[in-house]
């Protein structure tokens, strides 16, 4: 996303003087178009820009906050290339009245502004997107969530307020603050983060991405998802003011520290003459599945490799962690949007610990020989042409993120195999 930025925002970017800053940038922002100030809640009249107006409106006083977000997958979640080539697909196959579907969490004002879907579809197409898709309003709108339906529904509140999980917000001429305690609870997150709502072609009854999250310990102490994936600091929240307590919008996921508290990772080893065996077990620290099944080939990997004499190669076997969905034929599809079923799941459960016994043959004539135990989550993958669409769509070719594998956790050990 290279938005240009204004003079005015580079120069409260450089300097330190933050009070008088702060009070710069409140006359700033009155005197921008920007009008979250003014108008009543009646919604769809209103321009999108005036109802969701852009991140860089917040940055101005938010800077913090925003480049934390900036940096964090939610900032691209309409600007990815598997993003564009999967949502191209989709509306190749589906129904019409479908067609909204991918949008309903990627940019989730699509649900009060349904008829520009012309629009963001474009916007996605241009490869360089004006809107965001889950930019700073698209959150602090909710009002509420109702967790009766599937995923469950977001309202949007689409006024002078702004909505969010301090007590005490202080005063400011920008906007109205209102405390909701929505923003601390796993409900807020869970409505994107669910499942796909049913279509025309998304079959009914498939299993939530999660897992069973409300059981697990971590939600039972009081442990919604805010408190591993925006986690607490002592920062400003509003440039110039005082520090406080803050939560990060980096939101470390696949990519980010929280990945070091993914799981533990131990085994054992026993040579037992021409075969050896290790048995790892993998201890799921996560209150929800791991990977989740979204996009359909996410997947992990745990991969036992045997280092012999001179440190080669001399065994290697890789399982996965995955969900596997059958299309409308009964065959394997990637893309989650065709399911009809689900014909293997292998996911890591919620906080489960999961035994992995490997068999393979003793290295000869070697002194010892290395153990390495890998769990990394695997590069996109799927069907060629699919592939290469995705390559050529990406600004960085093969090196996007998307064909990196990230390793999660590693453990090797040395074993002696001589008497
Ligand atoms: C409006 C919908 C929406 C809401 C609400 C939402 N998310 Fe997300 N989130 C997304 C989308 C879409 C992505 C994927 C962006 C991309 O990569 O295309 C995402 C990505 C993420 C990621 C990064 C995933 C990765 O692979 O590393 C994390 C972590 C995350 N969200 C956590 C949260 C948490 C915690 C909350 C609640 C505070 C939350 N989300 C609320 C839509 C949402
Ligand atoms: C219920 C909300 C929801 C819907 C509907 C949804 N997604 Fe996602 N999508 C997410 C979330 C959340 C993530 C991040 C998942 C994670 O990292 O665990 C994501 C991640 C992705 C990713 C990987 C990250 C990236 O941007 O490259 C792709 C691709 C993707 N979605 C495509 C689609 C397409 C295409 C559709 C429509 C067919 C769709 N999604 C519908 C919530 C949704
Ligand atoms: C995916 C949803 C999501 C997005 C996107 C998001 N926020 Fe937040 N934000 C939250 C939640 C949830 C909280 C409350 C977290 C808590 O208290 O644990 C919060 C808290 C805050 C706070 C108060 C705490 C702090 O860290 O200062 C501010 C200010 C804030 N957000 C501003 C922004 C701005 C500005 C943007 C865009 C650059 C943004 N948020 C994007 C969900 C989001
Ligand atoms: C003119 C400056 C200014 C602008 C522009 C601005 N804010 Fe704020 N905002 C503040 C100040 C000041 C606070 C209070 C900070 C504190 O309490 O420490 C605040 C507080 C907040 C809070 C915390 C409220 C709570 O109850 O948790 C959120 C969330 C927030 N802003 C979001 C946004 C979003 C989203 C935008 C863009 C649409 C935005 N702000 C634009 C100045 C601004
Ligand atoms: C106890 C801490 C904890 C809580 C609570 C938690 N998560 Fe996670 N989550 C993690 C860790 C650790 C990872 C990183 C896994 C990895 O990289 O192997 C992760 C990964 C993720 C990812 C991206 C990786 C993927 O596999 O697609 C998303 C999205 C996510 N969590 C969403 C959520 C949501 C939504 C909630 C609330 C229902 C939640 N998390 C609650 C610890 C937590």
């Amino acid at each position: 996303m290279t938005r240009g930025y204004d003079s005015i925002t580079k120069i409260l970017e450089g300097v330190r003087g933050r009070l008088i800053l702060s009070l710069l940038a409140c006359l700033l922002f009155l005197a921008t178009p920007f009008i979250l100030v003014a108008g009543e809640s009646s919604s769809s009249k209103k321009p999108l820009e005036k109802s969701f107006p852009s991140s860089e409106k917040c940055k101005r006083c938010h800077l913090r906050v925003f480049e934390e977000w900036e940096a964090s997958a939610q900032s691209r979640s309409i600007v990815t290339a598997p993003f564009r080539v999967t949502l191209e697909q989709f509306l190749a196959s589906s129904n019409e009245k479908d067609q909204a579907m991918c949008f309903r969490c990627h940019a989730p004002h699509i649900l009060e502004y349904g008829d520009l879907l012309p629009r963001f579809i474009k916007e996605v197409q241009s490869k360089d997107p004006q809107m965001d898709g889950v930019g700073c309003p698209q959150c602090h709108l909710i009002q509420d969530v109702d967790m009766t339906s599937h995923p469950p529904m977001p309202t949007f509140q689409l006024g002078t307020t702004i909505f969010g999980g301090y007590d005490k917000a202080v005063q400011n001429l920008a906007h109205q603050s209102q405390k909701l305690d929505l923003y601390r609870e796993s409900r807020f997150c869970v409505t994107c983060h669910d499942s796909l709502p049913e279509t025309a072609q998304v079959a009914k009854g498939m299993p939530g991405w999660l897992g069973p999250w409300e059981k697990t310990k971590a939600e039972s102490s009081g442990k919604p998802c805010q408190s591993c994936h925006m986690p607490e600091a002592i920062d400003e929240s509003a440039n110039g003011e005082k520090v406080r307590k803050v939560a990060n919008h980096s939101f470390p996921g696949r990519f980010g520290k929280v990945r070091a508290e993914a799981v533990t990772l131990d085994f054992t080893t026993a040579v037992k003459g021409e075969t050896s065996q290790v048995n790892v077990s993998i201890n799921s620290l996560v209150p929800h599945n791991l990977p989740l099944p979204h996009p359909g080939w996410s997947r992990v990997v745990v991969d036992l490799s045997i280092f012999g004499k001179n440190l080669k190669k001399v065994y290697n076997e890789q399982r996965f962690y995955e969900r596997v969905f059958g299309n409308g034929k009964g065959k394997e599809t990637v893309f989650d949007f065709e399911a009809k079923k689900v014909l293997k799941d292998t996911l890591l459960k919620p906080e489960e610990m999961r035994v992995e016994e490997f068999t393979f043959p003793t290295p000869k004539d070697a002194p010892s020989m290395d153990v390495v135990v890998t769990l990394t989550y695997a590069p996109i993958h799927g069907p060629q042409d699919f592939l290469v669409k995705v390559e050529q769509e990406a600004a960085l070719g093969q090196k996007d993120k998307a064909f990196q594998s990230v390793q999660i956790a590693q453990k090797k050990i040395n074993v002696p195999l001589k008497k």
